[in-house]
């Protein structure tokens, strides 16, 4: 069953506080995004400070979504809050937020699971798109390969084994002094970078898998700074540096993405997540797409980061009517895509 009227959205999971209303279509009519900057000074995010920030800025932008999509809480046919994965305490604040209002207005409440959000933004950018598609997922927390069989099926093909690609650009970024999330300073200066300055490893995993991992670049990457800036090899510009480092992360994700389409012999690959917006990451799927006749769905900047319209969308197609839903929703940090809510607590 799908909404008959508008969605409320609500993301609290990390850092972005966002509440966004889409349409009985899925159509964006309002999407507020507030991006905290308290962690920058910390060097990641900090749960306590983050789960504090949602409590105090929820309601204003919960209400600036409605004004904006001149919807009022009486035009809503349901309220969809992302229960997990994700940081406890932040979406303890979402989901107590999201139960409230829907059990203060008589309208049914629907979990959503973070990753769906992103891996529907492809479906949202091309409403056409076809399935089944692949999805190739990077963020700050998460990095997955999914086949989605169709809205709200999905397969997944790998996950990385340590890091996210995110983590990676936003730890060595660190190493490099840039403030807390690095992942834009590093698209910033590697733009200007010679790609093919230094080589850095590519994990490879024996046997068929998609998975990744971004531990063994990272810290190649950190050993390898550290021995320029001590002498013990060649200095080398910081942009070339910082543009082959980010080339290593881009076909790491890229590499898994193209072999997988191969074979699978699927002709849609979608991006989604924060490094999503990534421009040479971009560049390079759109690339590839070009050259083997295969179609690259890329979601704008703005749906690639964390946001509420994302989640509204997914909650038009997951809603029911079961007002008794509401009272069973839960924060759930670990709950896995593919996964129904809320089959996936463990103890
Ligand atoms: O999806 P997202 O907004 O939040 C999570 O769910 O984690 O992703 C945030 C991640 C951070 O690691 C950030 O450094 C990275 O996305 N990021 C980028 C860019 N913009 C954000 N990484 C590379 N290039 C960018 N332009
Ligand atoms: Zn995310």
């Amino acid at each position: 069953m799908t909404a008959p009227r508008p969605i409320l959205g609500i993301e609290t999971s990390c850092d972005e506080t966002a509440a966004a209303v889409v349409d009985a279509d899925g159509h964006i009519l309002s999407s507020i995004v507030f991006s905290q900057t308290v962690h920058a000074a910390h060097g990641g995010v900090v749960p306590e400070l983050a789960s504090r920030e949602h409590a105090g800025r929820l309601p204003a932008i919960v209400a600036d979504a409605l004004a904006a999509a001149r919807v009022d809480w009486s035009d809503l046919s349901g309220i969809a809050v992302t229960a997990g994965p994700g940081l406890v305490g932040c979406l303890l604040v979402g989901v107590a937020y999201a139960r409230a209002a829907a059990r203060a207005r008589g309208i049914p409440l629907v979990p959503v699971n973070h990753l769906e959000g992103h891996a529907h933004t492809p479906a949202m950018t091309d409403p056409a798109i076809i399935y089944p598609h692949l999805v190739l997922i990077a963020s700050g927390g998460h990095s997955s390969l999914v086949i989605v069989e169709a809205p709200g099926v999905y397969r997944r093909l790998g996950r990385t084994r340590d890091d996210a690609a995110g983590e990676a650009l936003d730890k060595v970024g660190k190493i490099l002094g840039f403030a807390y999330p690095a992942g834009p300073e590093i698209d910033r200066a590697g733009e200007a970078g010679d790609p093919f300055a230094v080589g850095f490893p590519k994990a490879r995993f024996t046997g068929q898998g998609y998975d990744f991992s971004f531990s063994g670049v990272k810290t190649a990457a950190a050993l390898d700074w550290a021995d320029r800036i001590k002498g013990r090899k060649p200095s080398l510009r910081r942009e070339d540096w910082i543009a082959s480092f980010e080339r290593a992360v881009v076909e790491a994700l890229s590499d898994n993405l193209f072999r997988a389409a191969d074979d699978f012999s699927i002709k849609t690959a979608g991006l989604a997540g924060g490094v999503a917006r990534n421009r040479r990451l971009r560049r390079t799927v759109a690339a590839w797409a070009e050259q083997t006749g295969r179609r690259a769905v890329i979601p704008s900047p703005d749906l690639c980061a964390d946001n509420a319209a994302m989640i509204a969308a997914v909650g038009v197609y997951h809603w029911t009517p079961d007002l008794s839903v509401a009272a069973s929703v839960d924060a759930v940090p670990n709950w896995e895509l593919g996964l129904p809510f809320p089959l996936v607590r463990t103890p």
